[in-house]
């Protein structure tokens, strides 16, 4: 197995895929991955959570998958966030997460922020608010979100961050979900 080491010594970085897709959540395998993921970047190494990081939000929220692709197939799940509704056209963003070996790759983390964001105006999104911890402000201010207030989530410092909605375009849901966003 490949451990990083050329023959003449010199460590080299793990092939990594340019070739990225985003979507909703269709399948059983993407949506396991999701979970999976979720669980070893907020519970295992952030240590936000103890045993889970599910919650309340998650029976209204669509799934959102960043896929790698191999030879024009769907790999695997490398990338997720979750998009909810609340009141009054307000849509919520949260739990954004890049496997380690996909980050700072420039492409997996402002993906899946384009079809979080595109999703949720498809949908009829007005609002579009996130819940981002504080070393991460710097990059969602790059990607067309303004801070609203700083608040604490577990115990740690965040802020509540706003979308910039007209710059996200919007994102039409997979084939097998309708107009609503509800699986058919
Ligand atoms: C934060 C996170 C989602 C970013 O996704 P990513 O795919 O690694 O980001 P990208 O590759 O699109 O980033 C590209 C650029 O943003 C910069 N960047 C990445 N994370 C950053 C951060 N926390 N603060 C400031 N800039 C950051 C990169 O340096 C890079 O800049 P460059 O193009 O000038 O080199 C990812 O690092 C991650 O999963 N972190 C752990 C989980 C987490 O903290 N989630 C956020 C909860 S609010």
């Amino acid at each position: 197995m490949f451990d990083g080491t050329c023959p003449w010594g010199a460590r080299v970085r793990a092939y990594r895929s340019r070739d990225v897709f985003t979507t909703v959540c269709s399948e059983p395998w993407q949506v396991a991955g999701y979970w999976q993921l979720r669980t070893s970047i907020f519970v295992d190494e952030q240590r936000l959570f103890s045993r889970s990081d599910r919650d309340a939000n998650d029976a209204r929220s669509l799934p959102i998958v960043s896929l790698s692709m191999q030879g024009g197939m769907l790999d695997q799940v490398i990338g997720i966030v979750r998009v909810y509704p609340g009141e009054d056209a307000v849509w919520y963003g949260g739990r954004l997460g890049v496997c380690q070996e996909y980050r700072r790759h420039g492409v997996v983390g402002e993906r899946l922020i384009k079809v979080a964001v595109g999703t949720a105006r498809a949908l009829g999104c007005q609002r579009f608010l996130a819940t981002v911890q504080a070393p991460n402000v710097r990059y969602f201010e790059r990607h067309r979100f303004a801070v609203q207030r700083p608040i604490e989530v577990c115990g740690r410092p965040h802020a509540l961050m706003e979308a910039r909605l007209a710059d996200f375009e919007p994102v039409s849901l997979p084939a097998a979900f309708n107009s609503s966003g509800v699986a058919a």
